[in-house]
């Protein structure tokens, strides 16, 4: 065949076959037989073997996978992929209403959906092209599994109507019921250990480094929310509708998967219903989600800083189970915190065999008055880790004995302290006493601290159990010559890994004060710090007074950042740290001024110059503070393309000052 019409052919049977792969598996209307299908299937593929330069990147032949990934890339969400706050009753779903009834100022209407239990997936298309799909990780950084998502066949590869040039579409990727019973049917007849739960094994599958495992298990994929600059709905249900037009698979309302409701009424019959109902789905959910159908409205309710106000969970209740308790053992965290932890007579919870519950701390045992051998009930929420709820007393004997906290640590026996109005016990030994040491390390060498390539938490236990590490400022001593050679250290690994150590020296302050694991000191509080006092030693000298004088620093903080400095050891690793080269100062680029100090902004609409998260950071950057909400604390509103009428409405209402994007760029400028 001459190379123009392979070309046009392989055009023309990638558009068939994502078209009749559309009608056959999200519509479940297939107008060809499945033979006509893999018969244009295997032309395409013998063709895209001869002219792979004509082959497209979404092309139907990569649903079945094969393609390898060795390493998932972190990607930065552009927006944060945040959480649902839950509810159990309808009481709780009446004091949302009544609280974000408050905060807005016309009536509001909901529509409900089911709750898939699966993995949530952040899909960006560019001009109707799956370009990346990328899983949720922290919220704010998540791993690219693009190769193992296209093969998902429900997931358009390209898309069809008039979808927008450039946006990101949200949902959650599951295990059908039926094939993941089929897949544990294989399993079992191969001698291979069982999937516990469709959940976890998604996650799994996810996670695979040949994507064809993915293709062959049949994950599946729902829809549940479009992100982008420029789309012009109104609502979330019309987005979810007009999202189907485009090629997604969306839940059909005519089965009432999804549904528009303007009262608690209509609300908890949608949870009943499906209370009720769920058990003939094909697939698993763990409750049903309630949100604000209107996005001016939902603009105006705004975020707390892990989930939004105008959506929320109601969860179904977890299941329970009896077992016994065998005893209770004690892990020691990096801080110190002892936790205790239930080991169980293992027992079949949720799909899953349950073996250990969290206990969290001294009262939890005292309120359930825990007898070792005691009979307790178990519980698994949304949580991995399962929970004892209660004890059944009826079951209990005189030969069970009263558990009692630890005095001592398990780890190096130092007497355990708890502190007044706090719950946990520590362990005081800081600075002897292993898990902390290592734990204080593995913390400083994580993503978001010093981010040292070629370092992760095994490596730490090799360098610490040969002697080479007590702290975490010994990693700027160690050379490559005391690390090739140690087990599993090759060159290659042994010069990534101080090569590693070398480039973190240009960490900016606010995540090496992070890295130094001050107890409730987080990247938020670190970053506040770093931008007020500009440099380690100002902090190191700051009063009481002078630290709570800072925006959102407690008492609590002070005293542990007072504590921290204190001590002799601390103050030896921190110098040997500014001896060694790292940032313990705020470079000029970090913080441009503090010309918006005292002032808070809200960002609305869409931006010619910038976009609205560098319009976040320049506030940020100058002293300001960026919030979602439009409040009687607001002194300026950034007014954008678009923004929401709501919004802008309320600003005029309380006398808030509104400006464009080029009189912010003269504000900070000037
Ligand atoms: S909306 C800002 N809708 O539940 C959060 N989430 O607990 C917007 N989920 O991470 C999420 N079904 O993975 C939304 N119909 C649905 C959902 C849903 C399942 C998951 C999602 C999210 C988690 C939140």
């Amino acid at each position: 065949m001459d190379k123009e019409v392979t070309k046009k052919r392989i055009a023309e049977l990638t558009e068939q076959i994502n078209r009749h792969n559309y009608n056959y598996y999200v519509k479940s209307a297939p107008i060809i037989s499945d033979y006509d299908f893999d018969m244009l299937l295997k032309e395409l593929e013998q063709l895209e073997k001869e002219h792979p330069e004509f082959a497209f990147p979404n092309s139907p032949t990569k649903r079945v996978g094969g393609d390898i990934t060795k390493k998932f890339e972190s990607v930065t969400h552009r927006y944060p992929m945040l959480s649902l706050s839950n509810t159990y009753s309808r009481e709780e779903i009446i004091d949302w209403e009544n609280r974000i009834k408050k905060l807005s100022e016309s009536p509001l209407s909901y529509v409900c959906e089911l709750k898939y239990d699966g993995v949530a997936i952040g899909i960006r298309y560019k001009n109707g092209e799956l370009v990346q799909a990328v899983t949720r990780g922290d919220g704010s950084t998540g791993e690219d599994i693009t190769t193992n998502v296209r093969t998902i066949k429900t997931v358009p590869l390209k898309l069809h109507g008039n979808y927008p040039d450039e946006f990101e579409i949200r949902g959650e990727i599951f295990f059908p019921l039926e094939n993941f019973n089929k897949v544990n049917q294989e399993r079992e007849a191969a001698g291979e250990a069982l999937f516990a739960n469709p959940r976890n094994s998604a996650s799994g599958t996810l996670k695979s480094q040949d994507s064809s495992v993915v293709a062959q298990r049949g994950l599946d994929c729902y829809l549940y929310g479009v992100y982008g600059e420029d789309l012009n709905f109104q609502t979330h249900s019309e987005a979810v509708k007009t999202a189907g037009e485009w090629g997604f698979k969306i839940p059909d309302s005519t089965k009432i998967m999804i549904s528009t409701c303007d009262s608690i009424d209509a609300i908890m019959d949608f949870i009943q219903y499906w209370e009720k109902n769920r058990g003939e789905l094909p697939f698993e959910i763990d409750g049903i989600v309630i949100k604000v159908d209107n996005y001016d409205q939902q603009d105006e309710l705004g975020f707390t800083a892990k989930s939004p106000r105008w959506a929320i969970a109601y969860k179904y209740k977890a299941e329970k189970v009896e077992t016994i308790l065998e005893e209770v053992t004690y892990q020691v965290g990096r801080t110190g915190a002892v936790t205790p932890v239930a080991n169980l007579k293992p027992v079949l919870l949720a799909g899953t065999t349950v073996k250990r519950a969290s206990l969290h701390n001294a009262d939890q045992i005292e309120k359930l008055d825990l007898h070792k051998g005691d009979t307790v009930y178990v519980e698994k929420g949304g949580e991995i880790i399962p929970k004892i709820v209660g004890v059944n007393l009826e079951k209990r004997n005189n030969q069970h004995e009263r558990i009692s906290f630890l005095e001592n640590c398990p780890e190096c026996n130092a007497v355990l302290v708890r502190r007044e109005g706090e719950a946990q016990h520590y362990c005081p030994n800081e600075n002897g006493c292993h898990p902390q040491i290592k734990g204080k390390i593995e913390h400083f060498i994580g993503r978001k601290a010093m981010d040292i390539e070629g370092l992760g938490p095994e490596t730490i236990d090799l360098l610490y159990n040969k002697g080479l590490i007590r702290n975490y400022s010994d990693l700027y001593d160690l050379t490559f010559d005391q690390v090739v050679g140690l087990d599993r250290m090759a060159d290659k690994s042994a010069s990534n890994m101080i090569k590693g150590i070398e480039a973190s020296k240009q960490i900016p302050f606010e995540r090496v004060l992070f890295a130094l694991g001050i107890r409730h000191v987080g990247e938020t509080v670190a970053k506040k710090l770093a931008r007020h006092f500009k440099s380690i030693d100002a902090i190191k000298m700051a009063s009481f007074d002078e630290l709570i004088s800072v925006d959102e620093i407690g008492e609590k903080i002070a005293i542990s950042i007072q504590q921290f400095f204190l001590q002799e050891d601390n103050q030896k690793i921190v110098e040997k740290l500014q001896q060694k080269g790292l940032v313990f100062e705020t470079k000029s680029a970090d913080t441009a001024s503090n010309i918006l100090q005292n002032k808070t902004f809200v960002i609305s609409g869409v931006f010619q110059k910038v976009s609205r998260e560098k319009l976040a950071e320049l506030i940020e950057q100058n002293g300001g503070k960026n919030t979602s909400s439009v409040s009687a604390k607001t002194n300026y509103l950034v007014a954008g393309e678009n923004m929401g009428p709501a919004k802008l409405e309320k600003a005029t209402k309380l006398g808030v000052t509104i400006i464009s994007e080029d009189d912010f760029l003269a504000m900070i400028s000037a």
